[in-house]
């Protein structure tokens, strides 16, 4: 059994793990992957988006009026980390459709393993904003703490990251960097081979997602 940082949340949900152990399978298409991905980006964001505060208003239903909740206008940002943040993101944009959407172009170097910023594109209000990282892999955390390091020099304080899987090594190491972020996730996985995947994992998540290399 892994260790899991207090500040993470491993989702423990039926429809996640059915879902997630269709991603890991080698055989599943790219456009299964895709929808998949999508799908369990719902669920995911259910508990990320757990705590939002509600304020009453009144409102008349077609029986009488009444006082119901809704969103406290806090605004949200959606940060997606490419690639392969974007296969997250359309699902929490079905969910939010007003949200902002900020990129993060981050790829890690094949030899060094760090991450390389190729793109940076945040609204200029983060500071008044929820902002969520997206990526779905959680390896090294190499690129998650980069990409949260940029969007607090940005101004983001209430910030929290959605990924999918995440390694024992990267949780600990992104839990040190940043512990006041909450991370959500699927699956806390075993470890990191030697060339820095997530075993058993699910492979390269972008590559998956989008069927290029
Ligand atoms: C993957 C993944 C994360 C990163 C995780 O991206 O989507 O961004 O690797 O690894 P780390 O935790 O060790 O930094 P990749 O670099 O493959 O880029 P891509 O999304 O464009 O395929
Ligand atoms: N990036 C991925 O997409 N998968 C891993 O296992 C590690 C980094």
């Amino acid at each position: 059994m892994s260790t899991i940082p207090p500040s993470f949340t491993i989702v423990d949900h039926p429809l996640v793990l059915h879902k997630l152990t269709l991603m890991r399978d080698k055989e599943t298409s790219t456009a299964s992957f895709r929808t998949l991905l999508r799908e369990i980006s719902l669920l995911l964001a259910y508990e990320t988006l757990r705590d939002l505060p509600v304020e009453q208003v009144e409102i008349e239903t077609p029986l009488t009026p009444m006082m119901a909740p809704r969103l406290r206008g806090k605004k949200l940002c959606f940060v997606s980390i490419l690639r392969a943040g974007d296969g997250l993101l359309q699902g929490l944009l079905d969910l939010v459709p007003a949200a902002r959407v900020g990129h993060i172009g981050l790829y890690r170097d094949p030899v060094s393993k760090q991450p390389v910023e190729y793109l940076m594109k945040l609204p200029d209000d983060l500071g008044d904003r929820v902002t969520v990282l997206v990526d779905p892999m959680l390896a090294t955390a190499g690129s998650a703490i980069e990409a949260v390091r940029k969007v607090k020099e940005a101004g983001a304080r209430d910030i929290r990251f959605l990924a999918l899987v995440c390694a024992p090594e990267g949780a600990a190491a992104f839990a040190a960097a940043h512990p006041d972020v909450r991370v959500y996730a699927a699956s806390m996985d075993e470890r990191l081979d030697d060339h820095k995947y997530i075993v058993p994992g699910l492979g390269d998540a972008g590559d998956r997602l989008f069927g290029t290399k």
